[in-house]
């Protein structure tokens, strides 16, 4: 795609292009026409973002002479849900979606992950397209295909592995993005430095005015470089057998954090939290330089985020949702703890006291 920065996420035949380009928007329908995915498509999208962006989707994908539909849902994460997914699937069939039709996700992980949920079952399978506008879509929940809806026991409980044909990142809409819903993106931004890549955590330190600035080319560099890294560890490990789990880097306390709030704080804030907590156990345990911890904490609280549990938030409950978090095996809490900035380990053997030092110092 013309002046777009393309990379690929590699998963065999079922491989897929990532364009990012401030921009690409209204470029869409002209290359899913060249693309053997569908000739008719519905797009799904949230009323805000289908308020914003809809019509240039539109008009680009009829110009293009794709024959589309677009269905909205209200915004917000209390639309994950399974009665919406219901609606929507009947929706789809009242509309006469057949399956050599596809499915486009406009919009933040909620609409992405939705939506692939619904191209993952609906008629057994029907291809999708993500175009992610929030940053936290843009760099994490568009590419490597977890999909799902929450339930009221849990978020993300029931879903599946379901990847895109092609991911449109157009860093055009981030204009629009609420301030704090940009910041939530940019603690999973950060993440990736911290797990994987030293040079781009540099990266984040010396460019945190250009970046809240959102300079289009160096917002456009950043995005690439936490695409390229999800890219490769999904291609390594789509069903998070093993390696992808570092991807969890300050979601275990993190989403505890978060649920605890009752989503007050959210997601990407809960995140940056989780990842000093996990910082600290790590520096607990002779894992890491206190000195390395310290960075990522300066570098946390220099993109405007908190690094620190709300004294209000009650300590047991947050233990409460760590006991029954997803991502732990056989009843022990797996953690990802920094051994440095740009490695990580995984191990469920933090005990008790170790959590609740860092709980209760955190507070
Ligand atoms: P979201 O989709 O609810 O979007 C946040 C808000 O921003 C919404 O109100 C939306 O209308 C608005 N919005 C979106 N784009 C906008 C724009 N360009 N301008 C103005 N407003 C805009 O939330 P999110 O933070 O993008 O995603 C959170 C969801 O993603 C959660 O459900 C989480 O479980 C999921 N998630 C999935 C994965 C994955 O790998 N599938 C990874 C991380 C998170
Ligand atoms: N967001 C974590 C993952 O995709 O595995």
């Amino acid at each position: 795609m013309k002046n777009s920065q393309t990379l690929q996420v590699g998963l065999g035949d079922r491989s897929y292009p990532i364009f990012i380009a401030d921009g690409v928007m209204a470029e869409i329908g002209a290359d899913l026409a060249t693309r053997d995915i569908a000739t008719r498509y519905a797009v799904i999208s949230d009323d805000q973002v289908a308020a914003l962006y809809g019509s240039t989707l539109m008009r680009s994908l009829e110009k293009a002479g794709l024959q589309a539909e677009l269905i909205t849902f209200p915004h917000g994460e209390a639309s994950k849900n399974l009665q919406l997914f219901a609606d929507l699937c009947s929706k789809l069939a009242q509309i006469g979606l057949d399956r050599k039709c596809g499915l486009i996700a406009l919009g933040g992980g909620v609409t992405g992950d939705l939506t692939g949920f619904l191209a993952a079952t609906y008629q057994r399978g029907i291809p999708f397209v993500q175009v992610p506008t929030t940053l936290l879509a843009q760099v994490d929940s568009s590419v490597g295909g977890k999909t799902g809806v929450d339930i009221p026991e849990g978020k993300n409980l029931v879903g599946a592995f379901y990847q895109p044909k092609a991911v449109y990142i157009d860093t055009a809409v981030l204009l629009t993005l609420p301030r704090t819903e940009l910041l939530g993106g940019l603690g999973e931004v950060i993440k990736y430095g911290v797990i994987r890549d030293p040079d781009f955590f540099v990266f984040l330190e010396r460019e945190i005015d250009t970046i809240l600035g959102l300079q289009p080319p160096v917002i456009q560099k950043m995005i690439h470089h936490c695409c390229r890294i999800k890219a490769e560890v999904v291609a390594a490990d789509e069903r998070e057998a093993d390696l992808r789990r570092i991807l969890n880097f300050g979601h275990t306390i993190g989403h505890a954090v978060e649920a605890a709030s009752d989503f007050s704080i959210i997601h990407g804030h809960a995140v940056a939290i989780g990842m000093v907590a996990a910082l600290r156990l790590a520096v607990a345990d002779g894992l890491c330089k206190k000195q390395d911890a310290g960075r990522v904490a300066a570098l946390i609280n220099a993109y405007g985020l908190p690094t620190e549990i709300p004294a209000e938030l009650d300590r047991i409950r947050i233990k409460g949702y760590l006991k029954i978090d997803k991502k732990s095996i056989g009843g022990r809490v797996a953690y990802v703890l920094p051994t440095g900035i740009g490695e990580v380990l995984i191990t469920d053997e933090v005990s008790e006291a170790q959590v609740d030092a860092v709980l209760n110092r955190l507070g």
